[in-house]
């Protein structure tokens, strides 16, 4: 459910190359599944910026992020003790209930760490729950044991080969063992065109659009989907592989 509040920060740190995490005090955060996000407000910027909820739980909630531009980089500099306007709550997130015995968790850069309360859910259902991750490169490499540590088996790989399969998260998947029930996803739209091929069940993709609004009203998201137009903030970011129409995607 969306919430708009002032929330404490009360820890934010660097986990990795480019990337950190922030983590917010506040048990009416609006959070109920894996794969939502937040709308971050930042000093002196018109547009919030979207961040997937990456872990949650009645005191706090957890968002990590790469440092790309004037945003995430304002974010960076924050300390705990601070404060931050954040609408949370928002999209749909992941279904939790399609994911069979044995499901697969695809995620590529900055898509990772929706991942991580993903992978922690299923592992509480009692899943057998698989991670395959890319990255460019070791130094970029992030939640790795975190996942592991959560039980799940988590295969990575880096462009240059500098950890783990050399290639892409195509090669992470082929190394994953094949017999999966279902697959989640996130990750760029060109990382999903190579996946698509590949994968050999149903499966939901979160999408990363760039978003005015966040929570449906401005009409700055929309996506054709096989049942109509759809906003991808609101009536997404998730959606099922059925649902989307691939040659409607730019
Ligand atoms: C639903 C959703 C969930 C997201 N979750 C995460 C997350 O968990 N962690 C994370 O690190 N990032 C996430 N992103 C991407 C994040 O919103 C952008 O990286 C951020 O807004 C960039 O802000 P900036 O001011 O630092 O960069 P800007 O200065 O605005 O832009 C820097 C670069 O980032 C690109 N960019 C900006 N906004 C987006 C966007 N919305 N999607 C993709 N690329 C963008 C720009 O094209 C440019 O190349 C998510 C985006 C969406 C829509
Ligand atoms: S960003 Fe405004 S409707 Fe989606």
């Amino acid at each position: 459910m969306l919430k708009q509040n002032v929330y404490e920060i009360d820890r934010n740190y660097r986990i990795a190359k480019d990337i950190c995490v922030m983590v917010l005090k506040g048990a009416d955060h609006g959070f109920t599944r894996p794969g939502q996000f937040a709308n971050v407000k930042l000093n002196g910027l018109y547009l919030r910026r979207p961040i997937s909820v990456c872990d949650y739980n009645q005191d706090q909630f957890t968002l990590m992020y790469k440092t790309v531009g004037i945003g995430t980089e304002q974010m960076s500099r924050m300390k705990a003790g601070e404060t931050v306007d954040v609408l949370t709550g928002l999209g749909n997130g992941y279904d939790v209930d399609k994911s069979g015995d044995k499901p697969l968790l695809i995620a590529g850069g900055s898509g990772v760490p929706p991942m991580y309360k993903l992978a922690k859910t299923l592992v509480e259902q009692g899943k057998n729950v698989c991670c395959a991750l890319g990255f460019n490169s070791a130094e970029d490499v992030y939640l790795l044991e975190e996942l592991k540590a959560l039980g799940a088996a988590v295969f990575v790989s880096t462009v240059d080969g500098s950890s783990d399969i050399k290639g892409f998260v195509t090669d992470a998947i082929a190394a994953a063992p094949q017999d999966r029930s279902f697959f989640y996803t996130c990750g760029p739209l060109p990382m999903y065109r190579a996946v698509r091929q590949i994968l050999q069940t149903e499966g939901q993709y979160s999408f990363e659009e760039r978003m005015g609004c966040g929570f449906g009203a401005c009409m700055g998201c929309s996506m054709m989907t096989r049942s109509g137009a759809k906003r991808i903030c609101k009536d997404g970011p998730v959606f099922d592989s059925s649902e989307i129409i691939w040659e409607e995607l730019k």
